[in-house]
């Protein structure tokens, strides 16, 4: 089987992230929007490094401005992941690019989301779950915001929440409020950490907001007590290795410790986060690792497992979808 058939589940995808240049100047251009800057001279995105990436990212979203753009845009994302053989994907999408935090707007958005997801589900056969991120450097009142929003419209869709965005600002710690509010929900829990900063950083997450999975979290591997603490407690790393690579957390694929991490039995699992930002698709993931780590169809059908174990769907989804891969 060609790697791109192979199927794959991906636990780590922003919506916004995903969205193709091609798709996001098209709505530019409609909207008589200026985004020249962001894109090089061959189409691509633009940036320096992952302060200018954050920068450019929300650049690219103000052109998503309504529920059919969503729409679009989810239909786009799953039409690209569907012909890399993704079977089964959550993906995260930030009330603050879609109505500005309003519940009554989101609700609107969300919609739009989950219908261009059933539709792809029917007529492509891949599975689409949300997980609601508040961007962290917009600040703890935002967060509130939007976990709100999640708690609100919490269901067989929206299954979870998370935060993404600059781990350099503040503390965990500092959003508990709105990850207590999202727990009481109901909703499951994820946070970036352990991309950027090291592996007190984890450590907070785990403790001060108590997720279940972690995004990156890749760091871990600087503290071998937490790397076991990790392991027993079934934390699941959503690894994103060319995210990793090209934004600099390491110098090569070579010097990606998912092969360490996973030596040590904690549950890691692969994925994009941002495709077309990093020129990566999950296709070139399995076929970097491979390359890379000798990994063969058995290793990743054991990631697969992986991910479908520490999916946030119900587990008549869950069920329903691991068949997928026994076939
Ligand atoms: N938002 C989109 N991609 C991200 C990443 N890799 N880290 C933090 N925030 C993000
Ligand atoms: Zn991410």
């Amino acid at each position: 089987m060609s790697m791109s058939q192979l199927p794959k589940a991906e636990l780590h995808l922003h919506l916004e992230g995903a969205a193709p240049p091609a798709f996001i100047r098209g709505l530019a251009k409609e909207k008589s929007i200026d985004l020249q800057k962001i894109f090089n001279g061959d189409g691509t995105y633009a940036y320096r490094d992952f302060a200018h990436f954050l920068t450019v990212y929300e650049a690219a979203c103000t052109v998503l401005q309504t529920p059919e753009d969503f729409y679009r845009l989810t239909q786009a994302v799953l039409e690209e992941s569907a012909s890399h053989g993704v079977v089964y994907a959550e993906t995260f999408v930030s009330p603050d690019f879609c109505g500005g935090g309003d519940v009554v707007a989101w609700r609107e958005y969300m919609a739009a989301m989950q219908e261009a997801s059933e539709a792809a589900d029917r007529a492509l056969g891949i599975t689409l779950r949300g997980i609601v991120t508040c961007i962290r450097h917009f600040g703890p009142e935002k967060a509130k915001a939007a976990a709100l929003c999640a708690a609100e419209t919490r269901g067989d869709w929206l299954v979870g929440f998370g935060m993404a965005g600059d781990e350099n600002t503040g503390q965990p710690g500092d959003y508990a409020y709105s990850f207590d509010l999202a727990r009481e929900a109901e909703l499951q829990l994820t946070v970036h950490a352990g991309e950027w900063r090291g592996p007190e950083e984890i450590k907070a997450a785990l403790d001060d907001l108590r997720v279940a999975r972690i995004g990156h979290g890749v760091r871990a591997i600087e503290d071998l007590a937490l790397v076991d603490r990790l392991a027993e407690d079934k934390i699941t790393l959503e690894v994103c290795p060319i995210s990793n690579v090209t934004l600099g957390v390491y110098p090569a694929l070579s010097a990606h410790p998912i092969e360490n991490l996973r030596a040590r039995e904690v549950p890691v699992t692969i994925s994009t986060d941002d495709p077309p930002f990093f020129h990566t698709t999950m296709t070139r993931e399995y076929e970097a690792l491979a390359q890379t780590f000798g990994w063969n169809e058995d290793d990743f059908a054991e990631l697969n497992q992986n991910a479908m174990r520490a999916a946030f769907c119900d587990d008549e989804t869950r069920a329903r979808v691991q068949k997928r891969f026994s076939q």
